[in-house]
Formats: structure tokens, sequence, C-alpha cells
């Protein structure tokens, strides 16, 4: 088992690329935190997690609180006694079909870049009091390059992540947390998605692909659980595309 004893937050658990990690994650013997807005489908992933025979509970989580933040890391160490891996996948889609919307510029900022420096910021000093910890946060294609269906904020938001995860690397390594970003590129439309939802728009992202394919939810999850597990104990702010070689192109 490649996560025995972990203790991991997932957030964004409840859906998509969040789920598959959480599931992945107990699978591989963690005990998972599944974090999110969304109750029901939140407990519906605890429950399937504990069906197959994995440790997993539920907590509701605004990622752009920072009470929430610090209920969280509170009650999971009184859950479970630690806290080793920290999943910040929560986020909204910026394929909104006006592309100069103030409002979506608050919101991806907001979600997208600080609900990921208010979850470093409740971790890390519990992962710096027990000299250990695995951050893995999720980017995007999009903290890259620019896209035609997708606000400049998501692009922004997403750019922040992939350089926030090198700075809380750099300050933080001698602790002994390493902390690192993935980058999806095409996958299954999220809850929140809008242009990048409809099948026309789709077929022409596909076209631009060198796989030929969308990614699938499990091919993240594998990613991020060699990241956070102990395989990658000298991997520190490196970024890793999951897209099929956009990126490469
Ligand atoms: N789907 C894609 O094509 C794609 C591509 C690249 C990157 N990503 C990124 O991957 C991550 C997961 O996306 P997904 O495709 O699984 O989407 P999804 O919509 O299926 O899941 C996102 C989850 O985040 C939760 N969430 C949203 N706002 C929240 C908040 N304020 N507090 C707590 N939870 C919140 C939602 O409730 C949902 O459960 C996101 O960060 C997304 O930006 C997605």
């Amino acid at each position: 088992m490649r996560l025995r004893d972990k203790i991991a937050i997932v957030t964004g658990g409840a859906s998509g690329m969040g789920a598959a990690t959480a599931q992945l994650f107990a699978s591989e013997g963690a005990k998972v935190v599944v974090a999110d807005l969304l109750e029901s489908e939140g407990v519906e992933v605890v429950s399937e997690i504990c069906a197959a025979g994995g440790a997993a509970r539920f907590q509701l989580l605004n990622v752009t609180s920072d009470v929430a933040w610090d209920s969280l890391v509170l009650e999971t160490i009184a859950a479970y006694g630690q806290l080793d891996i920290l999943v910040n996948n929560a986020g909204v889609s910026g394929s909104h079909p006006d592309r100069l919307n103030i409002d979506t510029w608050d919101e991806q900022m907001n979600i997208n870049a600080k609900g990921v420096f208010l979850g470093m910021r409740a971790v890390i000093p519990t992962m710096q009091k027990a000299g250990r910890g695995s951050i893995v946060n999720i980017s995007s294609i999009s903290g890259f390059v620019g896209q035609r269906f997708v606000h400049m904020g998501y692009n922004a938001a997403k750019g922040a992540v992939r350089l926030a995860t090198k700075a809380a690397a750099v300050q933080f390594a001698r602790d002994g947390i390493r902390v690192n970003s993935v980058h999806p590129g095409v996958m299954p439309a999220m809850r929140t998605s809008q242009l990048t939802a409809d099948p026309e728009v789709r077929k022409k992202m596909l076209s631009a692909i060198p796989a030929g394919r969308e990614g699938r939810v499990e091919e993240v999850a594998f990613t991020n659980l060699f990241l956070a597990s102990d395989e990658a104990s000298y991997i520190t702010g490196i970024e890793v595309p999951v897209d099929g070689g956009f990126l490469a192109m």
C-alpha cells in the first residue's frame, strides 16, 4: 500500500478528479478527509470508500474561508491524530461566456487562487511540527497558456497556483514539506463548465490534443498519488502536466 498510515485531505473531493483521488488514496491505505461544499455528494464518496473497506470522513469546507480551514485541520487531527497530505483540488471553471466579466475575475482569484493559499496556510504549521508533509496543488494547462474559451481570470488564478507552489516548496523544504503542482489538460467537463461543456467547443479542444482524447480522472489521481507518496520524497517544486501532450506542442 503506497499511502499506508497516511492522513490526507482532498478538497473538492465530492466530484470529478477530487473524488477519484480520494478513492485511490483510500485504496492505497490512507485515511481520507473528503472536504467540499457539496455535502450529499461528499458523503456518498465517503460511503463508497467505506463500503470498499477504506477509511474516510466528510467535512464541509468552503476553501475561501480561513476559519473553515482552521476547523478542518483541528477536526482532522482530532479524528486521525496527524495530517500528512493535502490535495488542493477544489475549483470552479473559467469557461464563462462573458470573458470580460469582472465578477468572474474576482471569483476565480478568490476560489481557485486564494483557496489554494489558504489551504497551504492552514496545514503547513502542523506539517512543520511533524517534520513531514506533501501538498499537491491542482492547477491546469491554463496555468501555462491562454485559451480561447476560458476567462483570463482562470488562467491568472491557475498561473498563481503554479508559482505559489514553487514559493512554498522553496520556503518549507527544510521542514520536510514537499509542494508540487499538477496540471490536467482537457478532462471531463467540470460541474461549473459553460463554454467548454458545449459538444462543438469540446470537439475543437480535443482536436488540439496530440493524444486525440480527453483525460480520465484516474489519470490525474495516479499522478496525485505518486506526488503525495514517499516515492516522490526528493521531488518538490515541480509542475506535472497530465494533458495528453497538449503542452508539448
Ligand atoms: N475538468 C477539467 O477539464 C479540468 C482541467 C484542468 C484543471 N482542472 C481543475 O481540476 C480541479 C477539479 O476539477 P473537476 O474537473 O474535478 O471539477 P468538478 O466540478 O467535478 O469538481 C470540483 C469540486 O470542487 C468543489 N468546490 C468548488 N468550489 C468550492 C469551494 N469554494 N469550497 C469547497 N469546494 C469547492 C465543487 O463542489 C466540486 O465538488 C479544479 O481545480 C479544476 O480547476 C479541471
